[in-house]
């Protein structure tokens, strides 16, 4: 069983999938797609826990969001101007100087190299909940050029670390990996 849709009409260039136990999903448009990596069905925790995610099809600039444990996963490639943005920033403007990096210890800033998966931090994943009240900010939108929080008005920059509005913490970045150059693993 599977569907998908168009995440927000205000940015084509994000698409929400869905992912149930034992089955990806895939829509019409798109080149990518979440694919369950445990089939046997006695595994179905373990493949929720756990799904690859194929990105080869996204471009520099955009983003997917896919569907995981229940919330969205923003995971977007960065543009050049994106990451210079982001690098441009000091640690002491931040309203959150935490990484909130759960590839990280608690102890390491939010500097961008610490927020990206990659070291050059073109690869930005995210879960995609305004930390706020736990709206779904929408993407390249916002005064930073990142994320906007149309609930309360939190802007997120291109790094997802929270600049303004009422949001406390950047958008955590959950435990992932690339296991190849086209396939990132989520949990
Ligand atoms: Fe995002 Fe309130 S839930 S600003």
């Amino acid at each position: 069983m599977s569907h998908a849709d168009d995440h927000s009409g205000e940015t084509r260039r994000d698409f929400l999938y869905y992912v149930t136990a034992g089955a990806g999903a895939v829509t019409a448009g798109a080149a990518v797609w979440p694919l369950v990596n445990q089939m046997n069905p006695s595994a179905d925790v373990q493949a929720l826990a756990s799904i690859d995610v194929d990105v080869s099809g996204i471009e520099p600039g955009t983003q997917l969001t896919v569907k995981w444990l229940g919330k969205p996963v923003f995971i977007r490639r960065r543009s050049a101007e994106e990451i210079e943005a982001a690098r441009a920033v000091s640690v002491s403007e931040l309203p959150d100087a935490g990484a909130e990096n759960e590839n990280l210890g608690p102890e390491a800033d939010a500097e961008d190299q610490n927020r990206s998966l990659d070291e050059n931090g073109e690869w930005l994943v995210m879960i995609g909940v305004c930390t706020h009240l736990g709206c779904v900010p929408l993407g390249d939108a916002g005064e930073f050029g990142g994320w906007f929080c149309p609930c309360h008005g939190s802007h997120y920059d291109t790094a997802g670390r929270i600049r303004k509005g009422p949001a406390p913490r950047n958008m955590l970045v959950p435990v992932a990996q690339f296991t190849s150059p086209d396939v990132l693993k989520l949990g």
